[in-house]
C-alpha cells in the first residue's frame, strides 16, 4: 500500500454503478435529474476500486442516486469490491424491490457488511403513491432475505429504513418498529432532507460540519460531486475518470468545502447554505471544534430528533432467531 503523507484521505467512498431506478419516491430528486440515465462503464468502477486500494478506503457504498439493482453488474461489481478490499466495509442500500429471492441468492457470501432496505411505508397504498411501486413483491423480498436459514450469509448486519415525510403519524412509526421487531433486524425512520430547497423539510440548516465533506460521491459519468444532495455535480471536485480519488479529495475544491465547515462557515458557502442535510462528520477538527459541533449536533437531536434508530439483537454469528 502507497504512504500518503499529509494528505487526508476520505472515509467514505460512494461510487453511483447507475442512476436509473425503478422507484419514483416523491421525496427523492432521482425523477426531476436531468442527467441520462446510465450504468458506470467498467473500467471506470474498476478503476476507482483500484485507486481505493492504494489508501484501504475504511467504508464503500456502492450507490449514490439510484437503485443498485437497476445495474445488471452490481453482483461481480460487488465480488470485484471484495477481492480488492477485504477489510473495507460495504454498505448497500436498495428499495428492495428488484432483490428477489434469486438475486438474494446470488448475494451470498459477496460480504456485504450492511444492508439498508428502504422500504418506507406499510401502507399499500401509501407505498404505491410515494414509490410508485407494488408493496405486496418487497414485503416477500424482504421476507425471504430475513429468513434465519440465509441472513448469515447474507449481510452482517440488517436495517430496514423509512423515510418520515409530513404525513407519517406516530401510530405509522410504531408499527414500522414492530414490523422490524419481528424480523429482529434494525429499524432506522429517518426525517427528510430538502435537496437543496427542491423538497419540502421542516428541518433547519445544521451548523455542524455535514458528513459529505470527508467521503468521495462519485456519480455514474465520473464526476465527483458534492455529495447526494449535488444530482448533477454542479459543485463538483473533480472527474475520478482522469484523476485518482486521492488527488480529487486533496484538491483545491474538496479543501475549500472542509476548511468553510469545520470552521463552522458552512452557512455561507454554496449550496450547503440551505441545506438541511443532518448527518454530521468530526473528521480532521481539533478538540475544540470537536466539543462545540459536539453540543451543537447534540441539542439539534434533542430539539428535533430527525431521526430514530432501534438496533436488532441478531447479528450475522449469532445463533439464528
Ligand atoms: C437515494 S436512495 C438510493 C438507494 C436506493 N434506491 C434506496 O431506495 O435505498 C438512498 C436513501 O435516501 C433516501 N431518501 C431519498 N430522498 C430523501 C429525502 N428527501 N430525505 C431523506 N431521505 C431520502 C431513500 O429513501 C433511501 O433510503
Ligand atoms: S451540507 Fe448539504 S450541500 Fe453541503 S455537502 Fe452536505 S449534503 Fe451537500
Amino acid at each position: 500500500m502507497v504512504k500518503h503523507d499529509k494528505r487526508e484521505v476520505p472515509r467514505l467512498v460512494a461510487i453511483e454503478t447507475t442512476n436509473a431506478c425503478n422507484a419514483k419516491c416523491a421525496f427523492c430528486p432521482n425523477s426531476a435529474m436531468n442527467r441520462d440515465r446510465e450504468v458506470m462503464a467498467d473500467d471506470l468502477y474498476r478503476k476507482i476500486i483500484d485507486d481505493c486500494a492504494t489508501f484501504g478506503v475504511q467504508a464503500i457504498e456502492p450507490f449514490l442516486n439510484g437503485e443498485p439493482f437497476m445495474d445488471p453488474q452490481i453482483v461481480p461489481r460487488l465480488r470485484y469490491l471484495r477481492e480488492r478490499l477485504p477489510a473495507t466495509k460495504l454498505r448497500l442500500y436498495t428499495n428492495g424491490f428488484a432483490l428477489v429471492p434469486k438475486r438474494a441468492d446470488e448475494l451470498q457470501g459477496v460480504g456485504i457488511d450492511h444492508l439498508f432496505i428502504s422500504l418506507n411505508t406499510l401502507d399499500p397504498a401509501k407505498y404505491e403513491a410515494v414509490m410508485g411501486l407494488g408493496l405486496e413483491r418487497t414485503l416477500r423480498n424482504i421476507d425471504y432475505l430475513v429468513d434465519p436459514s440465509r441472513r448469515n450469509r447474507l449481510a452482517r448486519e440488517i436495517t430496514i429504513r423509512m423515510t418520515r415525510t409530513d404525513d407519517t403519524t406516530a401510530a405509522d412509526e410504531a408499527r414500522f418498529v414492530a414490523y422490524c421487531k419481528q424480523r429482529k433486524v434494525n429499524c432506522m425512520i429517518v426525517g427528510l432532507f430538502n435537496y437543496l430547497g427542491d423538497v419540502k423539510s421542516r428541518l433547519p440548516v445544521p451548523s455542524f460540519p455535514c458528513e459529505h465533506i470527508t467521503r468521495v460521491d462519485i456519480l455514474s459519468n465520473g464526476i465527483v460531486t458534492l455529495c447526494c444532495m449535488d444530482t448533477e455535480g454542479k459543485f463538483g471536485w473533480g472527474d475520478a475518470s482522469k484523476e485518482s480519488i486521492l488527488d480529487i479529495y486533496n484538491g483545491p475544491r474538496a479543501r475549500a468545502y472542509r476548511t468553510m465547515h469545520r470552521q463552522g462557515r458552512r452557512k455561507q458557502i454554496p449550496p450547503c447554505g440551505t441545506c438541511n442535510l443532518f448527518w454530521p462528520s468530526f473528521d480532521g477538527l481539533s478538540w475544540p471544534r470537536r466539543v462545540q459541533f459536539g453540543f451543537a449536533y447534540a441539542y439539534y437531536l434533542l430539539r428535533y430528533r430527525p431521526f430514530i434508530k432501534h438496533r436488532a439483537s441478531f447479528r450475522a454469528g449469532s445463533p439464528p432467531p
